[in-house]
């Protein structure tokens, strides 16, 4: 027999109706079917006065279930479980705690009344899943907070807090206990009728008169979400609220939603929502492996990456000492992490007297003695193999027993650096992306002796940090910048062929990235990849030209493209063109007109099948675990899903038939068809299904 997932109890005259369906409360059939029939219950029992619908468990819904999106509609719907407590002539009261998300918020505003406990958070983050809130949200959100708020929320959809919640209109009260809060509460409303919110228009009454302020409000929520379909729907259902009858703006939503949950877009968003969970759970880890607790952390070197990295520590509330061999720099280290936080602070992004809070976690020495009392040390000094095993080695001379000890490389071998201790299963990569503090993605390098201890202790870490941690294996580039290193190639080949800097970022840029490779090797800097090429003795003919010419990009205000009196926006340079084409001549390339469709194959297909490499050798587990990488670490458009689920939905067979033909014109065996992507495509196959088996292997 299935498990009962909503309880009914009648106390008092009230009924206190609970969705228990863990983790998360997930509003899926079976709970909605509970909820009819227990509100049906609950109204025809002339004992109850009052119905509250509360949540078993650690949080109030956090939404309709993911999971159904995608397969047949099932009734009774969200909207009519909604409907239904909408309609209620009884009272109800929905009692917030935890994260009211979604389908949950819509269920709760579906109620009469809402209270929260304080520290409960809510919203409708349906948008991150490239949808809109699809079970009345738009059209009952702006009735209770105005539509100026309600489409910044929607749009963004970031989680509001009670005491914010309570002034906006969205909750009643904010009580200490949510379900005994909510039967106090219902003592205090008495035998007035509740009002509908479905009829609670004075909050329309100002955008009907004068829809300005919305639309100002409108235009600023998107502003910058280019090329997504879900936050103009947003926009458009959440100004039906006030255009339209209640009736009509939720039907029209209906069928918003309708369309968007149908569409690539959502299923890209859904697939990154699993994938990042996914990314989580390592396969052969025992699943009650407990992570080691980190109570202070180290980092060595105090540079730009080293203060980052400790002000990811103090952000998760964890002291951190920064360890530096200099007194000069360890004080420009901590200087420019004070600044960093000082920057936030003004920009807003952190309350004031944040920067005092967050130093008081940070410290700096120059004694390596220190090191001994850290549970978790993350080098992060110059990428040069002798220096690091170096490190390592004093490092294991004075680190504690059980400490992870982590490296922040970029490139270099784990083992290598793992050896020159006497305690390579506590080794790893933590491997943060630049800026530190803001990039998202951790790739966690695994080397051959690391143990699930250190993994697991690593991935709780990056959690604590708000990171996404993406644990991979040990390569040169693991799986992000060996990819891209494909990617780079490409783009230097385009621009002997024929192609200009500019056309190639306004190809990747209307792919939807943030920024084209060009415009992003100038803020990078060209001369890091100039000195790499040197060490390892290869060339890129026009790159190299460039730095020759100390156009080393933003910092020397020239690169590929112009950067005028400090400006930061790339200016296509007549200089940088004539360079071109000058080294295709002197390489006796004959350059030719080059079409954005190739330029977008070749910017993503050569880096699909390295991904089929890494695959193959196991260096990502699996391939959703690629497209977390590429989402959160180097801006791979999320509702584009990744560059594995892309694949998927171009097709297989056309990359491997497009590669075949690269291949041939390059002569870059490199660019050829990988074993498994051509396997894949014959068997008519894409990397969802490898993904499928990876997962049930790790169940
Ligand atoms: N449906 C199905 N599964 C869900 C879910 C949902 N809405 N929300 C979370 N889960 C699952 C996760 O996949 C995860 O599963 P596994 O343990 O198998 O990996 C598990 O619940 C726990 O989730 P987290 O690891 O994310 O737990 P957390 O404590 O870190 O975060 C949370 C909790 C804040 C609720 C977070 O899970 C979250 O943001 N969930 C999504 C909420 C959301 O987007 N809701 C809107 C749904 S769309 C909607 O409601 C449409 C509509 O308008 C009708």
């Amino acid at each position: 027999m299935s498990r009962q997932v909503v309880h009914l109890d009648v106390d008092q005259g009230v009924a206190i109706i609970a969705i228990d369906n863990p983790p998360v409360n997930a509003l899926g059939h079976a709970v909605r079917d509970g909820l009819v029939e227990a509100l049906t219950r609950a109204e025809a029992d002339p004992a109850v006065k009052v119905i509250v619908l509360a949540c078993r468990g650690r949080t109030f819904s956090a939404g309709a279930d993911i999971t159904e999106f995608g397969t047949p509609p099932r009734d009774p719907g969200l909207h009519e479980v909604i409907e239904r407590f909408d309609e209620c002539s009884k009272p109800t009261i929905a009692a917030l705690f935890g994260t009211t998300l979604g389908g949950g918020l819509e269920l709760a505003m579906g109620c009469h009344y809402r209270v929260a406990t304080e520290s409960a958070r809510m919203g409708l983050p349906e948008v991150k899943l490239g949808l809109l809130p699809g079970a009345g949200g738009t059209q009952r959100l702006p009735r209770l907070i105005g539509p100026e708020k309600a489409v910044t929320a929607i749009v963004s959809g970031k989680m509001i807090g009670a005491k914010a919640a309570l002034a906006d209109g969205l909750i009643d009260a904010v009580v200490a206990e949510p379900v005994q809060g909510a039967v106090d509460f219902a003592h205090t409303i008495g035998t007035t009728s509740p009002v509908r919110v479905r009829d609670r228009d004075e909050k329309l009454a100002a955008a009907k008169a004068d829809p300005a302020a919305f639309e100002r409000a409108a235009a600023d929520a998107v502003k910058r979400l280019r090329g997504i379909e879900a936050p103009a729907a947003c926009v458009e259902s959440v100004r039906n609220a006030f255009t339209m009858d209640f009736e009509a703006g939720l039907a029209a939503e209906r069928a918003m939603f309708m369309r968007l949950v149908t569409g690539d877009q959502s299923r890209a968003q859904r697939h990154v929502f699993f994938a990042e969970r996914e990314a989580q759970k390592i396969p052969g880890m025992a699943s009650g492996l407990k992570p080691a607790a980190i109570g202070q952390a180290a980092v060595i070197g105090a540079g730009t990456m080293g203060g980052g990295i400790a002000m990811n520590f103090a952000n998760a509330g964890v002291p951190v000492t920064l360890v530096e061999t200099g007194e000069a720099a360890l004080q420009r280290g901590l200087d420019r992490v004070r600044e960093t936080y000082d920057i936030s602070v003004r920009r807003g992004a952190l309350p004031a007297g944040a920067t005092e809070a967050r130093m008081a976690l940070v410290s700096g020495t120059t004694d390596w003695a220190r090191l001994a009392e850290a549970d978790m040390v993350i080098e992060a000094a110059f990428e040069e193999m002798d220096l690091k095993k170096e490190i390592f080695a004093r490092l294991d001379g004075v680190a504690k027993s059980g400490a992870v000890l982590a490296t922040n490389t970029s490139t270099l071998d784990i083992d290598a650096i793992a050896a020159a201790t006497a305690r390579p299963a506590d080794v790893l990569g933590m491997h943060f992306f630049s800026p530190a503090n803001v990039m998202k993605l951790l790739e966690i390098v695994r080397g051959r002796d690391t143990s699930h201890q250190a993994i697991a202790t690593a991935i709780a870490v990056g959690k604590a940090m708000g990171k996404v941690p993406v644990v991979v294996g040990n390569c040169d580039g693991f799986v992000g910048n060996r990819m891209l290193a494909r990617r780079t190639t490409e783009c230097e080949r385009l621009l002997l062929e024929g192609a200009l800097p500019q056309q190639v970022d306004a190809v990747v840029l209307k792919f939807g990235f943030p920024m084209g490779p060009f415009a992003m090797g100038d803020l990078a800097g060209l001369d890091v990849g100039w000195r790499i090429r040197k060490h390892r003795g290869v060339t890129a003919p026009i790159s190299d030209v460039l730095c020759e010419q100390g156009r080393f990009g933003q910092k020397t205000g020239r690169g590929y493209y112009l950067y005028e009196s400090g400006s930061r926006t790339p200016t296509p340079d007549p200089e940088v063109e004539a360079l071109i084409i000058e080294t295709s001549a002197r390489l006796g390339v004959t350059r030719r007109a080059i079409g954005d469709q190739e330029i977008l194959e070749r910017m993503t297909y050569p880096m699909i099948n390295e991904a089929a490499r890494i695959l193959e050798e196991g260096i990502a587990i699996r391939p959703s675990d690629i497209d977390v990488v590429w989402v959160y670490g180097y801006g791979w458009p999320v509702w584009r899903g990744g560059p594995c689920f892309h694949a998927d939905l171009v097709g297989l067979p056309e990359i491997v038939a497009r590669l075949e033909h690269y291949a041939g014109a390059s002569g870059d065996e490199g660019v050829r068809p990988a074993a498994l992507l051509r396997q894949l495509a014959e068997q008519g196959k894409g990397f969802a299904d490898i993904g499928k088996d990876a997962k049930a292997a790790a169940a």
